[in-house]
């Protein structure tokens, strides 16, 4: 029992020595969505605080994201997040590509399918109210109507 256990522990701090890569790459201004939008600050506010650590070239990584293997989870969302949607990288995309995430954010915001549940109870700021929900679907809805994206 005992060589087990300082078995497990060797192996935590053996895997301490593989980090993850929290470096993110810099915001370029002219495919950053909401500079190139002219995204309202409430709008903007409500993104940074709900998506854009997984969906942006502005990740806050938090203090516990320093130990493996919670910080190799983290990284794969991130990853699999920033895949799917990145803010950053917006004027990247084509138009098929644009309206397709259009659709997705208004619809996972809708059904509460984002932000990803795991992440709420460590940022509260991120638990948006379903007013703030209406006004983040009110003003993607509002993108597809203008064309202007
Ligand atoms: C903690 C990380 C995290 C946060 C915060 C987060 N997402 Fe995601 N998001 C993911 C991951 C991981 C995926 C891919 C896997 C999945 O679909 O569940 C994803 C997928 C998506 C997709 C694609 C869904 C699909 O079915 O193709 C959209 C759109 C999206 N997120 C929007 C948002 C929006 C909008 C917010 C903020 C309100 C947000 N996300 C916050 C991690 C996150």
């Amino acid at each position: 029992m005992k060589k087990v256990l300082i078995g497990i522990v060797v192996f935590l701090v053996l895997i301490q020595l593989i980090p993850i890569d929290r470096t993110n790459k810099p915001v370029d201004p002219k495919q950053n969505f909401v500079e190139v939008l002219k995204t309202p600050k409430d709008v903007t506010e409500m993104l940074k605080n709900a998506c854009y650590d997984c969906h942006s070239n502005e990740v806050k990584y938090p203090s516990y994201a320093y130990i493996a293997p919670i910080s190799w989870s983290i990284k794969h969302h991130v990853n699999e997040g920033k895949e799917n949607v990145n803010f950053s990288e917006w004027m990247t995309y084509n138009k098929d590509q644009k309206e397709h995430v259009l659709d997705e954010v208004i619809e996972t915001i809708e059904r509460k399918e984002m932000p990803f549940k795991g992440y709420i109870p460590m940022h509260p700021e991120a638990d948006l109210t379903d007013a703030q929900r209406k006004i983040l679907i009110d003003y993607f809805k509002g993108l597809q109507k203008s064309g202007q994206y």
